[in-house]
């Protein structure tokens, strides 16, 4: 495939909440900090200049969190790209915070959720955020209090549309009785399907489901993936994010990487289509490894 030929606008769209539609391949900006998600990059023109690619190769979804680094994702995208081009969406995140390198802290009270927007806001240079996430139900907080409050912010102005992270089926009903949901993002991949439930949930109810980890592990897993890779003359890692394409109009995958040739290997995954009998394969991946 030529260089011209690689775009997101091959995956095809997804709708968030029948308000906005971003091509189903998107880009993760977590890595883009330093090591342990921590700190600025080793190479900060190198970062700013994966983001200008990324848009450039037709990305118009990018997902971020305000513990990245911490700020540091978000700053890095508001340096690359503002003012921003009228059809990207950012989606940021709060309520899990990073207080040093590899470490999560737990905070998605109401408090702290109105301090956390503001800041993204300031350093995204947004009046207004696109797809706001609740990184993850925190423990110590009444899961309805964090909805309600990601809620009051919509209400207010300061959030379009309102996603969910790291939840159950029972936190997306729980959470639609109080706003509409239109995205929710939980580990998942082909060798990786403890969330299928929620992704057939969110299919039945359009709602975008926004995989992270996309590529799978495992030695069982790693055969087939080369095997496939082998015979469409790609990569294991297009190959897993093919898979992901397949497996449900509402998926949107947002593979992260700070490097270049990375990016354009995964972008070069949007426009793979996988034999229907390879798409089988990698599906029962799951079930063989249990086996053996
Ligand atoms: N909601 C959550 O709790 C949560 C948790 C984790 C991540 N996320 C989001 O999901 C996004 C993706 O997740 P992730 O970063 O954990 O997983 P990922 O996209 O699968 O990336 C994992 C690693 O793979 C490498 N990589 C990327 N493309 C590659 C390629 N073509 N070939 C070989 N290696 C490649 C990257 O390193 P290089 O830089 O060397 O390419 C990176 O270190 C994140 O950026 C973040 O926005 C959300």
């Amino acid at each position: 495939m030529s260089k011209l030929e690689v775009s997101a606008v091959g995956a095809g769209n997804v709708s968030l909440g029948g308000e906005i539609s971003v091509h189903r391949l998107g880009f993760g900006a977590m890595r883009l900090t330093g090591e342990g998600i921590w700190g600025p990059p080793k190479d900060r023109k190198g970062a700013v200049a994966v983001l200008r690619r990324a848009v450039e190769l037709g990305v118009n979804f990018i997902d971020t969190a305000d513990s990245y680094g911490p700020g540091v994702s978000e700053e890095l995208i508001a340096e690359a790209l503002f003012p921003y081009p009228e059809d990207l969406v950012i989606a940021t995140k709060g309520g899990w915070n990073r207080p040093g390198p590899d470490q999560w802290t737990h905070d998605a009270s109401p408090e702290h959720l109105r301090k956390a927007i503001e800041g993204s806001l300031k350093r995204l240079r947004l009046d207004r955020i696109d797809v706001y996430q609740l990184h993850i139900p925190d423990p110590a907080v009444s899961f309805e209090a964090s909805v309600e409050t990601l809620a009051e912010l919509q209400r207010e102005g300061k959030i379009r549309l309102v996603g969910l992270s790291n939840v159950t089926r029972e936190h997306i009903e729980r959470a639609r009785k109080i706003v509409p949901i239109v995205s929710v993002q939980n580990r998942y991949s082909f060798a990786d399907r403890e969330w299928d439930y929620v992704v057939d949930y969110c299919e039945r109810n359009g709602i975008a489901f926004i995989p992270w980890f996309p590529l799978g592990a495992g030695r069982v897993a790693a055969e087939i993936l080369n095997r496939v890779a082998e015979a469409h003359q790609k990569t294991s890692m297009q190959v897993a994010l093919a898979w992901l394409l397949q497996r449900s109009p509402i998926m949107l995958p947002i593979p992260g990487t700070s490097s270049m040739e990375h990016l354009e290997e995964n972008i070069g995954a949007a426009s793979l289509k996988l034999k229907q009998e390879e798409y089988r394969e990698l599906s029962a991946v799951v079930e063989l490894a249990k086996a053996g």
